[in-house]
């Protein structure tokens, strides 16, 4: 098996690092403290989460994990959250059968998951109200079982897009008076993640303790892949290994990605040559993508990308030097572009450190740009 995952979480044997975030993590869900956390796509939010779960299942804590980003109004959310405890908790004894008997008013559906062949449960909500007030009954019912329960709710920004404007509102006032509930809020969308969490004039503000998560150390992610290529019996020198990191800039996705495909080519002895053909098949596999950005953007946004690329990290996009540099105009043109970029998110703005910086968001892109 190829020990380098790109899409999922199995085990802490191919998991790297996170140990800091995953004891405060822990340590939070253990003090019925609500925790928010948020940072760029990929970088390895869900994988921390269902790595935390599995580390507190291990040792019979209950975990609710759902990811609403497909969720497209307060029904949905409600029918997800439903499901999810009538799949935590076995239907013929204690809590399992309890909630059966809670939610058999709600007209509960089974059917069966084309995809997966595993039972799904909906119920058959038509009014407003009355959805309105399913989450609150069905937490409330699983806080009064008297167990220390964990729901992770991932991809949380996608509430903002429901219809209905109380979503916020009604959680909050809810998850306040749990008990034995205690919630992990995670999403990719900065903005929208701050929005919700940040803002004073939201409900969910100063509710929750954040952790930001950022890039893997270098060095212990270097020392990961080392252990995973020669578990398998690759031979892969220091330098190589650096290499490797310095092309994906240390980033979550792209240096598993990159190590996946090296790992699948089979060759033993993973040579410097090795290295940049694997990034490049992968690049050309995505070109197309690429030049399809390019006409979904205006030129001069397309330019300014570019030149973050070349950059690498850029921090300073409105100081004259840079402008003059590159030629960009002047800096309120620079700003417009800078914002257009990070709202489609090709750029990330990495705010949560000494220097903050902006970056091109998919690391093969870069690589790509600066090749170009
Ligand atoms: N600490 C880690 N060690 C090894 N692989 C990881 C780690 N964190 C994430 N990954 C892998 O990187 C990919 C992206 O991580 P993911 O958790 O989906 O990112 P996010 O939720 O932030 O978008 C996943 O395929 C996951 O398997
Ligand atoms: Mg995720």
């Amino acid at each position: 098996m190829n020990p380098f995952l790109i899409n999922n979480y199995i085990s802490p044997e191919y998991f790297c690092d996170r140990e800091s975030e995953s004891k405060t993590l822990i340590s939070n869900i253990v003090n019925k403290s609500n925790v928010a956390f948020f940072a760029q796509r990929k970088i390895g939010k869900t994988a921390l989460i269902n790595h935390v779960l599995y580390l507190l299942q291990k040792k019979k804590q209950t975990a609710i994990y759902i990811d609403i980003y497909a969720t497209q109004n307060l029904k949905e959310l409600t029918n997800i959250l439903a499901n999810s405890i009538y799949k935590a908790f076995p239907e013929n004894k204690g809590i399992g059968k309890r909630f059966w008997e809670v939610i058999k008013i709600l007209r509960p559906i089974i059917s069966v998951d084309e995809i997966t062949g595993s039972p799904q449960l909906s119920l058959d909500i038509t009014q407003t109200k009355q959805f309105e007030n399913t989450i609150p009954q069905l937490l409330k019912f699983l806080d009064q079982q008297n167990k220390a329960i964990i729901i992770a709710i991932d991809e949380f920004q996608q509430i903002l897009n429901y219809p209905e404007k109380n979503v916020e509102a009604i959680l909050r006032t809810c998850i306040q008076q749990l008990k034995n509930i205690s919630f992990v809020f995670c999403g990719s969308n900065q903005k929208m993640m701050h929005y919700i969490f940040y803002n004073a004039k939201r409900p969910f503000y100063a509710s929750t303790s954040s952790i930001n998560l950022k890039k893997i150390d270098k060095t212990v992610y270097a020392e990961f892949i080392k252990l995973q290529f020669e578990k398998h019996k690759f031979k892969i020198n220091t330098e190589d290994i650096e290499l490797i990191l310095d092309l994906t800039d240390c980033h979550t996705y792209y240096t598993q990605r990159l190590c996946h495909e090296i790992f699948a080519r089979g060759v033993k002895k993973i040579t410097t040559s090795i290295v940049f053909q694997t990034i490049n098949t992968i690049i050309s596999d995505n070109e197309a993508i690429y030049f399809q950005y390019r006409n979904l953007i205006t030129p001069s946004q397309w330019n300014l990308l570019k030149v973050i690329a070349i950059e690498k990290k850029l921090e300073q996009p409105y100081a004259q030097k840079f402008i003059f540099k590159y030629n960009l105009g002047n800096s309120a043109n620079v700003k417009r572009v800078i914002e257009a970029l990070s709202e489609k998110e090709l750029i990330y703005y990495n705010s949560t450190i000494e220097k903050p910086y902006y970056e091109v968001s998919d690391k093969f892109l870069m690589f790509w740009l600066q090749h170009k």
